[in-house]
């Protein structure tokens, strides 16, 4: 009798990424302008005023991140397509040259043994359609973004067997829309939640047509989930910790499985008078876009207090590279964010909690009983390029091993797990933070300000989950 049981034999031991954080190249063979690439423009915005103009230039490099891969072993690359460089303008004409780019990167993905797995949507919606009809707040996005996915759906039917819809629909339109954080810059929660559902009826959308179209392969979201907890058993602040699960987690999730809205949120922004205009028809399309799995995106815990009607509202995002956990922030009337005083925390102060990941993918699995594929998990830390061209990275790896124990455990248990893509594979762009906060199982030696040589170097990391994947994860 074993501890745990072994990982399936055909775990798919990946890796990810997203098209603004790596391609570069951005206005390079026709592409058309993203959201992305105007926001950043604005100064303040991102750490240093980075941006993704160049990223570390895998839009040129491709064939040399793919090789790579192979020497690792990697199973499975999940990346993203960007939208603009498939239909400049977002509704217009399809640009042969941007599909061109992703022919060529999945076939060398195939030839090399290495699934593709294809995000639709990482953010980059194109800045015309924010300009036409407010991106996500229009309508008319859900014909624009189905036009889009049906073009990529047709092109690679056969040879991409995975597809993620939205990544992270409720970070984008959290950050989005209600911190302006993230484009279009927005502090508005009625407009947040009628975006948010436009969004959702979009990736439900999505969904149906690639079941219609009879797609050969499997379709989901990468939710961003991490588990609340309460700081402590008061009744209060497990009320508290009830509350964070059911605006935060549920308000989406039940959304995309059973395609209704829980009903404690719903009532909440109903008597507020901030919930979503739902028209005739929503709902059918909501029930009729059921994924086949969960992508999960996990990084930490959230643990939370109870807050008073008068209490903190939204923090402040902070782009001086370091988010100060001593900021307080909360819903009034719902919960707030407390420290954990039982885990240690990243050079970003997120915290590191594997055991975390057991409980998410525990409660995903009771709840939608659906098979759960990680899309995303890592570390983001300050790395050192040494002189002899090492990077010794035994904090990543420690890291990504627990998480990887916390993984089998959830097997054991009974879960459903299809495979686990680490953030990231290379170093790539870190949306707000600049390059210092790096996740890559490769260096990529450029700074915020200096594009240097982008080099590319193996961490000790990139190594030891080489063992992993040859060993199937017996060897951690
Ligand atoms: C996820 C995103 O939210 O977290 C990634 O899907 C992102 O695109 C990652 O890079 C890590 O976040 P950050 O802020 O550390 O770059």
């Amino acid at each position: 009798h074993k501890e745990r049981d072994s990982f399936p034999k055909d775990f798919l031991w990946g890796s990810a990424s997203a098209a603004y954080q790596v391609e570069g190249a951005a206005s390079e063979d026709g592409k058309g302008e993203s959201v992305w690439d105007r926001f950043v423009q604005i100064p303040g915005k991102t750490f240093k005023g980075t941006t993704g103009e160049v990223a570390v230039d895998h839009y040129h490099r491709y064939k040399e991140d793919v090789q790579l891969m192979a020497e690792q072993g990697l199973k499975a690359y999940r990346f993203s397509v960007a939208w603009t460089r498939i239909i400049p303008d977002g509704d217009g004409e399809v640009n042969e040259k941007g599909l061109e780019f992703y022919d060529n990167l999945i076939d060398e993905l195939i030839e090399h043994n290495i699934e593709p797995v294809l995000t639709l949507y990482h953010w980059d919606i194109p800045q015309a359609l924010q300009d036409k009809y407010g991106g996500w707040e229009g309508r008319q996005v859900i014909q624009d973004f189905t036009r889009y996915a049906e073009i990529l759906f047709k092109r690679y039917n056969g040879k991409v067997k995975y597809w993620v819809s939205l990544n992270e629909q409720n970070i984008f339109i959290t950050l989005g829309y209600s911190m302006a954080a993230h484009p279009p810059g927005v502090t508005d929660t009625k407009r947040m939640l009628q975006a948010n559902h436009i969004a959702s009826l979009a990736n439900a959308a999505v969904i149906k047509r690639f079941k219609e179209l009879d797609i050969r392969g499997k379709i989901g979201p990468s939710f961003a989930y991490g588990p609340t907890y309460a700081i402590d058993s008061h009744p209060e602040n497990q009320m508290a910790a009830q509350n964070n699960e059911e605006f935060n987690a549920h308000y989406w999730m039940d959304v995309y499985v059973n395609g209704r809205y829980p009903t404690v949120a719903w009532k909440h922004y109903e008597r507020l008078g901030i919930a979503p205009e739902v028209e005739p028809g929503d709902e059918e399309l909501l029930k009729a876009g059921k994924p086949d799995f969960m992508g999960l995106n996990y990084y930490q815990t959230n643990t939370v207090a109870a807050n008073p009607l008068d209490g903190v509202g939204f923090g402040k995002m902070n782009t001086s590279g370091k988010k100060g956990t001593s900021e307080e922030s909360g819903t009034p009337g719902l919960y707030k964010s407390t420290q954990n005083p039982y885990v240690e925390r990243t050079d970003w102060d997120w915290d590191i909690d594997p055991t975390g990941l057991r409980i998410a993918m525990r409660r995903i699995n009771s709840r939608y009983n659906l098979p759960i594929l990680i899309t995303e998990n890592g570390l983001g830390a300050y790395d050192t390029l040494e002189e002899d061209g090492t990077i010794h990275d035994t904090y990543r790896i420690d890291f990504i091993k627990k998480h990887i124990e916390a993984i089998q455990d959830a097997i054991t248990d009974g879960v459903d797990v299809m495979g686990y893509c680490t953030w990231s594979y290379t170093d790539l762009l870190s949306w707000l933070n600049g390059y210092q906060k790096r996740y890559g199982f490769v260096y990529v030696d450029r700074e915020e300000l200096d594009e240097k040589e982008l080099k590319r170097y193996k961490k000790d990391s990139y190594h030891w989950y080489k063992k992993v994947i040859e060993t199937n994860g017996e060897e951690l």
